[in-house]
């Protein structure tokens, strides 16, 4: 990528979650105390800096209503009302502070998308498949023209290419997609892998990733294709192998992928960027809904998730780096990321849930990570919080489209599957 300089990025993929959709829908009642008990065993690292920010943004901590039955009723646990957690609520959920940013609503894509991913070539977004719904997929791809601010070009995926929780990555000119799920609600992930020429839109095989991966994190480097983490065949254990194949030109110039140093921690859902010749792996979540036992449908039932704002870099005697966590825990934001200035932009996705009430919490906030120093600066806010965005930088403009948006300011938990397209003027 920093070859490409810093107005192409590439992203990566990811992810869904249609939790709200699968609680109210199925009505399944949660599993609290056992799962919850499970769900705190977070790195301490990632504690401490929790703690730091709780300090810092104290009396700025959002309160979830605990009386207001619309939110608490199906899933505070019996038992818990007086539960110290909803008088002193810990932070990692909260909004941080930060400033304000002037957003702009550009034209909506032409479909809504939750999980779609995208990669950006020049003045291109070219926008993956995705969710419509949980029960449909998108089978094509649309392309959004920064030039003239336009979605324009539309064309179909190959037929036996996954849908979402992909890994994708591009060269400039070439995209390569990697596993990921095929069809809606929660089925299988398939090994094919595929690249696309961007130019002539022609489509070819790749060889198959040695085991099926959902939401792998997912590069280019140094000539080869890089994929690691992701979840596993049953959509929920995380996979910490790292494989890699030699690209040129669209094409695997080796027959079979090579086994790499795994990476430190598993899991879908991150950002993953090569900077300067060292590649670097954001955030992410381990665990994710799965596919309801039995279910012809493969429907997708919901599982304990641990969210985290892990920092990992890959040096060139390929060590793996532990680096300065994300201000807060976040997944969800495999293409919601772009390069600018040496430095990563991240917008939006979804942290830790609420400590009581289980429900998944969506992030509102730009985060900057500064390559030189390896700090990171929370930067501005969205229009609103949103998961899966997907995201592009163009000529001074911060882009992002899609995704799945919260209920309101009040309110961070997911509702809407959106198509919008919004920009602000970027000042670092
Ligand atoms: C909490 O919710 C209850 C019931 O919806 C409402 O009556 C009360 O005013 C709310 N309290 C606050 C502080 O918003
Ligand atoms: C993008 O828009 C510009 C300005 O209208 C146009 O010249 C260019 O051909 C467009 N690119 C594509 C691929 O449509
Ligand atoms: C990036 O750095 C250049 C040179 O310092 C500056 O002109 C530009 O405004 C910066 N970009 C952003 C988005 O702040």
């Amino acid at each position: 990528m920093g070859k490409l300089g810093h107005d192409t990025k590439h992203h990566l993929s990811s992810k869904l979650v249609f939790l709200l959709f699968c609680v109210g829908l199925l009505g399944v009642v949660f599993i609290a105390d056992v799962v919850w008990t499970s769900s705190s065993s977070i790195s301490s690292a990632y504690q401490s800096v929790a703690f730091n920010w709780a300090l810092q943004t104290s009396g700025k901590v959002l309160f979830v209503n605990a009386t207001d039955k619309k939110d608490n009723e199906k899933e505070a646990p019996r038992g818990k009302k007086h539960h110290p957690a909803y008088k002193f609520l810990p932070a990692t959920y909260a909004d941080l502070p930060a400033p304000e940013l002037e957003w702009e609503q550009m034209p909506s894509a032409p479909v809504p998308r939750l999980d779609g991913y995208a990669i950006q070539i020049k003045n291109l977004l070219y926008a993956f498949a995705g969710y419509g719904t949980l029960d449909y997929v998108h089978s094509h791809i649309d392309v959004y023209n920064f030039t003239d601010d336009t979605w324009g070009e539309r064309f179909d995926i190959p037929k036996d290419m996954a849908h979402s929780h992909l890994g994708i990555a591009t060269d400039g000119r070439y995209i390569y997609i990697v596993s990921g799920q095929y069809g809606p609600q929660c089925r299988t992930a398939i090994t094919k892998s595929f690249s696309l020429d961007t130019e002539t839109k022609k489509w070819r095989s790749m060889p198959p990733l040695p085991a099926p991966r959902y939401a792998p994190a997912t590069q280019i480097w140094r000539g080869r294709l890089h994929v690691m983490g992701g979840s596993k065949e049953n959509r929920h254990t995380p996979g910490v192998d790292h494989w890699s194949i030699a690209v040129k030109d669209g094409e695997a110039i080796e027959k079979e992928w090579r086994t790499e140093v795994p990476i430190p921690r598993g899991g879908p859902h991150r950002v993953c960027a090569v900077v300067n010749d060292r590649l670097f792996v954001i955030g992410g979540q381990e665990g994710d809904f799965m596919p309801k036992p039995g279910s012809p449908s493969f429907k997708c039932s919901r599982r304990n998730e641990v969210v985290y704002g892990d920092v990992y870099m890959l040096d060139s005697e390929m060590n793996w780096k532990a680096l300065p966590a994300m201000p807060k825990p976040n997944s969800h934001i495999e293409c919601a990321w772009v390069l600018v200035n040496n430095s990563i932009i991240i917008t939006g996705g979804t942290t830790e849930k609420h400590p009581v009430t289980k429900r998944m919490i969506l992030v509102g906030e730009v985060f900057q990570f500064h390559l030189d120093s390896l700090t990171w600066s929370v930067i501005g806010k969205l229009p609103f919080r949103v998961k899966t965005a997907l995201t592009g930088f163009w000529n001074g403009w911060l882009y992002f489209t899609s995704g799945q948006r919260d209920r309101g300011p009040d309110n961070p938990h997911p509702q809407k599957v959106i198509g919008e397209m919004w920009r602000t003027k970027l000042h670092l």
